[in-house]
């Protein structure tokens, strides 16, 4: 029995297979009716239909659950997120509210830097505790996988700090999650006369360190006017890259500063948030396969437009949605809420969303192989909402629909 799972009578098995999916591609979900699926050994075996899997196997040796009809997924994958920080920043939440624009705070020694102060006084104990708290509440929503960023530190000590932290809660928690390293998240006040010499120090010292102890699968900078230019951020990322870290960037999110153009030109894997981006920029996307994470609900808390999803999906780029849950421009990790921005706002079909949500979530951190749909040979990572069809999530909106969360072929929440 222990270790084999199947689950039977979805009334939709949402598979997401046949790998990343870009353009119009991403409505071709890959629906079984009455499906089910089997996991062994934390790794799905069979997929088919009820009947179908049920023929080839001995029902006595499986932990059964019954989907009664209700929608089977793959668990989703939040593939950008801040979630490791100390601190709260409601104070600038509200003056956002009436008015002042994010960029303000930020030249006023505010954002970032007030989480950074946090950061660098809280422990590691203390940040793993909130770390759970968070996980825990993704977890909930079905969020099986979820990408973590430091950026909080801005000195080696509390980055690395903050990677650790990831690194123990990926071993403690249920969540599986991809660390980033984006010491190039703001220059530290204490550099901010001499940015150059903060640059340095994480080229020369805090890259090779988080390097060769492996802390991080990626690399990524605030490309941003005013913040790492495009020729700071080629270097950081490209000296990320020469220490085993891929290209993640953060671009065009306030201003078009040719970020996804660098990001097609360096190979990053994914470019994010994108409200800005131009179409020269989407088209070099779409020809060098950088997945373009898009995060609806930092727009929405930032009374910023929404990225033009359907512009990027039609000219043939590879769309993932994420929450970017973090203290300042987007506290918040609902799974629910970004459906409904991204179906009711951002006019991307329910197929085009839940695919932004699996498998090219899982592109975007560059998992696809491992993660993001039902398929033999993939982790059994699933998850049972309480509708029928995937096409319920955003109906239902802003309502968290995920009753059951298998990870690694074990019942993590029912
Ligand atoms: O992705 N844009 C830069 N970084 C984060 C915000 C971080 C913060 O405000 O603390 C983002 O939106
Ligand atoms: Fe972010």
């Amino acid at each position: 029995m222990g270790n084999k799972l199947l689950i039977k009578h979805a009334g939709e098995l949402v598979t997401a297979s046949g790998g990343v999916k870009s353009g119009q591609s991403m409505n071709r979900l890959g629906v079984i009716k009455d499906g089910a699926v089997t996991v062994e050994d934390g790794v799905i075996t069979r997929v088919g239909t009820t009947d179908e899997v049920l023929s080839q196997i001995d029902v006595t040796d499986y932990r059964v659950i019954d989907a009664d009809g209700k929608c089977v997924l793959p668990g989703f994958i939040d593939s950008h997120t801040h979630f490791v920080f100390g601190g709260y920043r409601m104070e600038e939440f509200y003056w956002r509210v009436s008015g002042m624009h994010y960029m303000e705070i930020m030249k006023r020694g505010g954002g970032i830097a007030s989480t950074v102060e946090a950061t660098r006084k809280a422990g590691k104990e203390e940040l793993k505790r909130l770390g759970i708290e968070r996980l825990n509440s993704m977890l909930d929503m079905g969020v099986t996988t979820v990408e973590g960023k430091s950026g909080y530190g801005l000195d080696i000590e509390t980055e690395i700090r903050q990677l650790e932290v990831m690194k123990e809660l990926d071993e403690e928690h249920p969540v599986d999650i991809v660390p980033t390293f984006l010491g190039a998240h703001a220059v530290p006040a204490e550099y901010r006369e001499n940015r150059q010499k903060y640059i340095e120090l994480l080229v020369e010292r805090a890259i090779p360190e988080v390097g060769k102890r492996k802390l991080a699968r990626f690399c990524d900078v605030f490309c941003e006017e005013g913040v790492f230019s495009v020729q700071e951020s080629e270097l950081i990322l490209q000296t990320g890259k020469r220490w085993g870290m891929k290209p993640k960037l953060h671009a065009d999110e306030i201003a078009n500063t040719g970020g996804a153009e660098l990001a097609a030109r360096i190979g990053a894997v994914s470019a994010d948030h994108l409200l800005k981006v131009s179409d020269e920029g989407i088209d070099m996307m779409a020809e060098n396969g950088v997945v373009a994470a898009l995060l609806p609900i930092t727009a929405f808390s930032l009374r910023e437009p929404f990225a033009r999803a359907r512009d990027i999906i039609d000219r043939g780029a590879a769309v993932a949605l994420a929450t970017d849950m973090n203290p300042g421009s987007c506290y918040s990790n609902s799974i629910p809420l970004l459906f409904a921005l991204a179906v009711l706002y951002m006019n991307m079909t329910p197929e085009e969303a839940v695919t932004a949500l699996t498998i090219n979530a899982a592109a975007a951190v560059d998992m696809d192989d491992k993660i993001g749909s039902i398929e033999a040979g993939k982790q059994g990572d699933l998850i049972i909402i309480s509708g029928p069809s995937y096409r319920y999530i955003p109906y239902y909106i802003g309502v968290n629909t995920v009753e059951t969360v298998v990870k690694k072929g074990k019942v993590v929440v029912n």
